[in-house]
């Protein structure tokens, strides 16, 4: 099938690679020239395992293109899919603007009879309203019809998910399109929910929505826990061998970031407001989310009395691993906090760093190591739960601090090796602390 993907973001770009992999034929389009020049050169302008990988193989191969010219990526489309972002607006609505420039352009260009899917994460009634904009502009005779097809790729693992997806949402109110689109993912062999176009959009949003309240929800036990002296890690265990609970998305830590969650249960909260549902379970999530992210920081005011003049160690800056995105990521929050506190940081990140400075700016110094970020620390701070801080020597930490306190945001440390350790103070989150002092 000839497909055409707009947008080359993350869901864009992991959409096109993985359709071409399974042997359609993809134009991926987008207006950035710099990122469609990077793009031809095999190049890809995010952090992804396996993306270039399979970018490089799928353009040698002939079945992915780039471009940043509409008419020529959506010549031939039998499906054109919308991947643009749908950002936040300042209301906590959901920002439409690319959708419509998206909606205009295709409007302009589209020269066939199509399906026009709109992947997107986009508010209930979008996809209606996308149709209309579409018919209201088009300047050839052609039929178009629409498809509301979320994504569930999580960033770290876009390819992976998009490969080997739970289910495929296909929201349809005409039969021979869905048709169509199953058609194009058949080959991935994944399950298919087929339903209207409302009920899809909502999917999406419902799924996000759920998983950031599971994670508020564990992050509310965590502190009740290390009120009641309780272990949460065994909490979670223990509720999740439950299968109605299941045991996935029950790791307490420092909240929930990144480009999805943050924005998709404002956008959720936003949409129950103007329908009249009353959902301030929503508002509870976001509240416990925003307070768990100043935790470690509440932690080490507790302790220390003073962050005044005190020098911590951040580890990790990405809003998770494997991904050097800083969207909504609890660092930045951290790294205000402290230096608004007058503490001094060092933060290393395996890839974020660059992407950091951008956000974060100067206010903190970015280190090539965890050990420089150490050196002479008065804390560490443990943000992102990267495997090589999980694997690292924590000894080799401690022995260039200045003093041996970790506050673990993501309860990765190995606990053995800190148990061996003579002198520390390890502070997880909603964990009884280990405190060590020169028991030799
Ligand atoms: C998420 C959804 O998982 C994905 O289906 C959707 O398409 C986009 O949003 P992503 O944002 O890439 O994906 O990351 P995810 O792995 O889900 O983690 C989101 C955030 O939750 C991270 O900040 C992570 O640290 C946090 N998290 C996750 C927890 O704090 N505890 C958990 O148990 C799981």
């Amino acid at each position: 099938m000839k497909v055409a993907v707009l947008g080359t973001g993350y869901v864009g770009l992991s959409t096109g690679v993985c359709l071409a992999e399974i042997g359609h034929e993809v134009v991926c389009i987008d207006v950035d020239e710099r990122k469609i020049d990077l793009l031809k050169e095999g190049k890809s302008p995010i952090y992804e395992p396996r993306l270039e990988e399979l970018l490089i193989k799928n353009s040698t191969e002939g079945r992915l293109a780039f471009t940043t010219f509409h008419q020529q990526g959506l010549r031939e489309a039998d499906i054109i899919i919308i991947a643009v972002g749908t950002p936040q607006s300042d209301d906590g609505r959901a920002d439409l603007s690319y959708l419509e420039q998206a909606a205009k352009d295709l409007a302009e260009h589209i020269v066939r009879d199509c399906v026009v899917v709109v992947k997107s994460t986009v508010p209930v009634g979008t996809n209606e309203y996308v149709k209309q904009l579409l018919l209201g502009q088009l300047k050839s005779n052609v039929e178009i019809k629409m498809v509301s097809n979320p994504e569930f790729l999580r960033q770290g693992s876009a390819i992976e998910d998009t490969l080997k997806a739970d289910r495929i949402i296909i929201g349809s109110d005409d039969v021979s399109a869905s048709e169509k689109i199953q058609e194009m993912y058949r080959p991935l062999n994944v399950p298919f929910l087929l339903t209207d176009v409302r009920s899809a959009e909502i999917i999406k949003y419902a799924s996000n929505a759920f998983l950031a309240t599971k994670i508020s929800f564990i992050n509310a036990i965590a502190n009740l826990c290390e009120a009641a002296g309780a272990d949460v890690e065994d909490v979670a265990k223990g509720m999740g061998f439950d299968k109605r609970v299941g045991s996935a998305f029950l790791n307490a830590g420092i909240g929930y970031g990144g480009s999805c969650f943050p924005k998709d249960v404002k956008a959720l909260l936003h949409t129950s407001r103007e329908l009249g549902v009353p959902f301030s379970l929503l508002e509870e999530t976001i509240s416990i989310n925003e307070h768990q992210q100043e935790l470690l920081v509440d932690k080490a005011l507790k302790r220390f009395g003073t962050l005044n003049g005190k020098k911590i160690a951040m580890l990790g800056l990405s809003f998770k691993p494997n991904t050097d995105d800083m969207r909504e990521a609890p660092s930045i929050k951290i790294a205000r906090s402290l230096t608004a506190s007058g503490a001094e940081v060092a933060a290393f990140d395996p890839v974020a760093a660059s992407n950091a400075r951008k956000v974060i700016g100067d206010i903190i110094t970015y280190v090539d190591s965890a050990v420089e970020a150490a050196k002479d620390a008065d804390a560490l701070f443990v943000v992102t739960e990267w495997e090589e801080f999980k694997q690292h020597d924590v000894a080799a930490l401690l022995d260039v601090m200045k003093q041996p306190i970790i506050f673990d945001g993501r309860n990765c440390l190995d606990e053995a090796a800190l148990k061996a350790c003579k002198t520390i103070e390890y502070y997880p989150v909603g964990r009884p602390a280990v405190i060590l002092k020169g028991n030799d």
